[in-house]
């Protein structure tokens, strides 16, 4: 059952799984007036925000198309799969990924766009975005443009307080686009981050994604059990339409059959507030070691966090910590 109700200030969509034996509901609220504090007091509790697009996502997005549209020019990105080989296509991405990502219009954009979304920028620390792709799957769904199974990114290493923000660059269709699993808010998943740490895949895996075209044999945390891909939630916003949602909701890569290829911006936020307080959502069932927050910057200054406050996750595995490679051509 899809429940649409109209409240002031904001407007709230409540998506109730009631017709599946398990319980479950998440609430998605659309162009929400909540401040910073309450919007992540929700968001723990597995809420999804959608915000229609603010001046800073466009001007991101803008500025990702042009490097895109540049990159694979005289091809439409959006078809290159039709017009060339793959392994062309990677070698193109591992070039264009990092450039978007360390570009420091891209970092001055995400800072507008956080401040347009009233977060304190004295407070708030953002990792720098990634630019994803989602190719149909019979072209390139490994390393580089990694299709991800369903997971948590809190199984892999990020904190209970992380945020994640998702915008697509060019038109989306539900059949492109990302996926959430709702029933397992609050439902344990049998899984493999017992055998994650965040300091061994930046030491020995994640350089490595553009050489992973045909098949990706690098390991990553997965769920152990087959998962019940029903009931799920796509969001289907607009270009520089903004979606916000908990490190712990339990996400996908829609398998790409609308023969168009999706882009999208990614990045994640820690409130500094929180990070001390080590609160956040819910563990229900992660157990990946080490801790990615050393990878956030504070939004006024780009200053990292402070290391005795990361100090409180220290989990006897901090001696292998490796900086994230600065050539990050991530998935
Ligand atoms: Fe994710």
């Amino acid at each position: 059952m899809l429940r649409v109700a109209t409240q002031k200030p904001s407007t709230l969509a409540s998506w109730c799984c009631s017709a599946v034996r398990v319980r479950c509901k998440v609430n998605l609220f659309c162009d929400s007036k909540l401040d910073d504090a309450k919007r992540r007091e929700e968001l723990y509790r597995g809420s999804i925000f959608v915000y229609s697009p603010s001046p800073s996502a466009l001007k991101l997005c803008e500025f990702a198309g042009e490097l895109i549209e540049g990159a694979f020019h005289p091809h439409d990105p959006r078809r290159v799969q039709d017009h060339i080989p793959v392994e062309k296509c990677v070698e193109i991405l591992a070039d264009l990924k990092p450039r978007f990502i360390h570009h420091p219009r891209s970092k001055e954009l995400i800072r507008g766009l956080l401040t347009e979304r009233g977060c304190d920028l004295e407070k708030t620390y953002f990792d720098v975005p990634r630019l994803r792709t989602a190719y149909p799957s019979n072209y390139l769904a490994s390393g580089i443009a990694y299709a991800f199974h369903p997971h948590r990114d809190t199984w892999y290493s990020a904190p209970f307080s992380q945020v994640n923000w998702w915008i697509p660059v060019f038109d989306i269709c539900a059949e492109n686009s990302m996926a959430f699993h709702p029933r397992y808010w609050s439902e344990a998943v049998p899984n493999t981050s017992d055998g994650y740490n965040y300091y061994q895949w930046n030491r020995n895996s994640r350089q490595s994604a553009a050489q992973h075209v045909k098949n990706d044999t690098r390991e990553q945390p997965r769920p152990m059990v087959e998962l019940a891909p029903d009931p799920q939630l796509r969001v289907v916003a607009q270009v520089g339409g903004v979606m916000i949602f908990s490190a712990a909701q339990l996400h996908s890569t829609v398998p790409n059959t609308c023969g168009l290829t999706r882009y999208s911006i990614d990045f994640r936020t820690v409130h500094l507030d929180d990070v001390w307080k080590k609160s956040g959502a819910p563990n229900v069932d992660s157990a990946a070691t080490g801790t990615t927050l050393r990878d956030y910057i504070r939004a006024i200054d780009f200053a990292h966090i402070p290391e005795d406050a990361v100090a409180l996750y220290y989990d006897g595995t901090e001696s292998d910590f490796v900086p994230s490679p600065s050539s990050a051509s991530m998935a």
